[in-house]
């Protein structure tokens, strides 16, 4: 890791923020190849997650107002439990603390962990002894506006903005489910001592998709996509398999088909982004491990040097959000859902008598018929019942009117829809996809650091470097540059040392292709391009350079399907 990490940083992929200041734990920089990764994973993840789907993407703001979290419950529950050292004042996160110092998996409550530290006399490593443990809540709070302000949030998932913006969603949906909303954007943590690098960030990018339903439809319409994936899984009772998705749901191992899915999608997703297949399961969460608003969540975990890390938490959210920002906010979140055939329902109905409400009620008379007709009744020997005409509420005897029982067809019922929640942190993604492309070979002879990302992710593409650092050679090379990069290919150029070197320069930063101009492209306008796995060359006419070169990029083809081999 620290040779990959050392890279990182010398080749612009990752910086520690606010370095000249001495940085701060929990937040880093995305230099121009980690950005360039970054974002092709954004846009791969968008190829599966919204274009793939029935699905939108939208993008909400960061700062929150306070009643967004209240009533999701992220102001009350989202919290960790933290212990302080009463010696040296220092805070840790109490299941981390307990996990690196005893290696025991610590139940997240306040009682656990104080037991915990009783039984093992557990101490600080200052030697202090540590106070009551204690609830952090995650969330950075901020004040909007000038003076005293209003209280607000920054928002420790994207999700809520899609959940307050559900009412308008639906209507772009012309009101039918089930659909998806996807965002990406950046999510706050006030992580109480991270110290895993780029695991476990304070400011971070997430990607997430909402995914509505009716609640008695989880099941997908492309299912068959993945039910024959071969997926390994470690449920909620530590039981390992290494089983089909469509075995895992009739086994009821994962309970129903929309999240077996998601974790099939989220699994091809991550396998063409670069993790490795022999390096990824998912995880049911135990029972109390579960996030608020979840009754089932499994975590796409991946093998690092960390260990196994969370990297895609896929939750059932069922109707929780949705209802409680009903609850909160008085707005009606419901779907009317038609049912595929009318049923028939018996029903009881209040049959005025017109006869004899006229001469009592006289000019009243109509509207109370008429509101008598709207009511619903449960007794067929009801009494009487109150009927409200012109804001006055008048009580109205059983002798001016009749139950009857009558047969109503109905066509459809309002619902809360359910989520499916796949939720993806792209910084951990990248990193472990950089972890899981790092490796070492031998080639002449001599020891090379090579990237072997997928060529879609790669953040340089291509680079284009003359044979020999002379007139002739850098006019052609630039002429190719500039075609290249109008064709819309991420191109670098390089004319520095030897071309061996400049080789190994692009093989490091996981760059799939080079291009190289030498003494035969003067004479008949070819060039060779080299692959970065196994440096391999074939020699391609310039004319045929960019569709080659797209053609590649955008599958695994061998380099040899497009031209002769050639040996320097
Ligand atoms: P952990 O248990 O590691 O704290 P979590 O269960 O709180 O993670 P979720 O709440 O499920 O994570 O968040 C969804 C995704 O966001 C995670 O799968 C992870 O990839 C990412 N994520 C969460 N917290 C962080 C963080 N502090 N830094 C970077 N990514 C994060
Ligand atoms: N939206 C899931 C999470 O961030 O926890």
């Amino acid at each position: 890791m620290s040779e990959l990490m050392e890279m990182l940083i010398r080749r612009g992929f990752l910086w520690q923020s606010f370095e000249i200041y001495g940085g701060m734990a929990g937040f880093i920089d995305y230099g121009p190849l980690g950005n360039g990764l970054r974002r092709r994973l954004e846009n791969l993840w968008r190829e599966f997650f919204v274009i793939n789907e029935r699905a939108v993407e939208i993008d909400t703001p960061t700062v929150n107002v306070e009643e967004v979290f209240i009533a999701s419950g992220h102001a009350e529950s989202f919290t960790d439990v933290a212990i302080e050292c009463q010696k040296c004042g220092k805070v840790f996160r109490a299941d981390h603390y307990i996990k690196e110092k005893l290696n025991i998996e610590a139940d997240c409550t306040i009682e656990a962990v104080k037991e915990i530290i009783e039984t093992y006399n557990l101490r600080c490593d200052c030697g202090g002894r540590f106070g009551e443990p204690f609830h952090f809540n995650l969330m950075f709070t901020t004040s909007i506006g000038p003076g005293k302000g209003k209280k607000g949030y920054l928002r420790p998932e994207t999700a809520q903005g899609i959940f307050i913006a559900f009412k308008r969603l639906l209507d772009y949906f012309r009101g039918k489910l089930p659909f998806g909303v996807a965002q990406i954007g950046r999510a706050y943590r006030n992580e109480i001592s991270p110290r895993q690098g780029v695991i476990r960030l304070r400011e971070f990018n997430q990607a997430e998709l909402e995914y509505f339903v009716n609640p008695k439809e989880k099941t997908h319409p492309q299912f068959e996509r993945y039910a024959n994936d071969v997926v390994k899984l470690v449920d909620k009772f530590d039981n390992e398999y290494k089983i089909t998705l469509k075995e895992a749901v009739e086994k009821g191992i994962i309970a129903h088909e929309l999240l077996a899915y998601f974790i099939g999608k989220t699994r091809r997703f991550l396998l063409k982004a670069g993790i490795r297949d022999d390096r990824l399961r998912f995880r049911q969460h135990k029972d109390d491990e579960r996030a608020h608003y979840a009754v089932d969540c499994w975590d796409a975990e991946a093998l690092t040097s960390y260990g196994w890390i969370e990297i895609v938490g896929i939750a059932d959210r069922t109707d929780y959000d949705l209802r409680k920002h009903i609850e909160h906010s008085g707005e009606d979140l419901t779907v009317f859902v038609q049912f595929k055939e009318p049923i028939k329902v018996k029903k009881l109905k209040i049959v005025p008598d017109l006869k004899k409400l006229g001469p009592v009620y006289r000019k009243k008379a109509k509207a109370i018929a008429k509101a008598l007709e709207e009511l619903e009744v449960k007794d067929k020997n009801i009494e009487k019942v109150t009927v409200e005409v012109d804001g006055e509420k008048i009580e109205i005897s059983s002798e001016f009117f009749n139950v009857e029982e009558v047969e109503e067809e109905i066509y459809g019922e309002k619902i809360i829809p359910h989520v499916i929640e796949p939720s993806f942190g792209l910084d951990r993604i990248t990193y472990t996809i950089l972890e899981h492309s790092f490796e070492k070979d031998t080639v002449d002879g001599e020891e090379r650091k090579v990237l072997r990302l997928k060529r879609w992710i790669a953040p340089v593409q291509v680079a284009v470097l003359p044979l020999l650092s002379k007139n002739e050679f850098i006019k052609v090379s630039l002429e190719l540059v500039d075609m290249l990069r109008n064709a819309g290919i991420y191109t670098e150029y390089d004319d520095s040392g030897s071309i061996g070197r400049r080789y190994r320069r692009f093989d490091e930063i996981g760059t799939p292709f080079c291009v190289t101009v030498d003494h035969q492209t003067l004479e008949d306008r070819t060039v060779t391009i080299r692959d970065r796995d196994t440096t391999k060359q074939v020699r391609v006419e310039i004319d045929r350079l960019v569709n080659v070169l797209k053609e590649l990029l955008s599958s695994e083809k061998d380099i040899t399907e497009f031209g002769e081999i050639f040996k320097a």
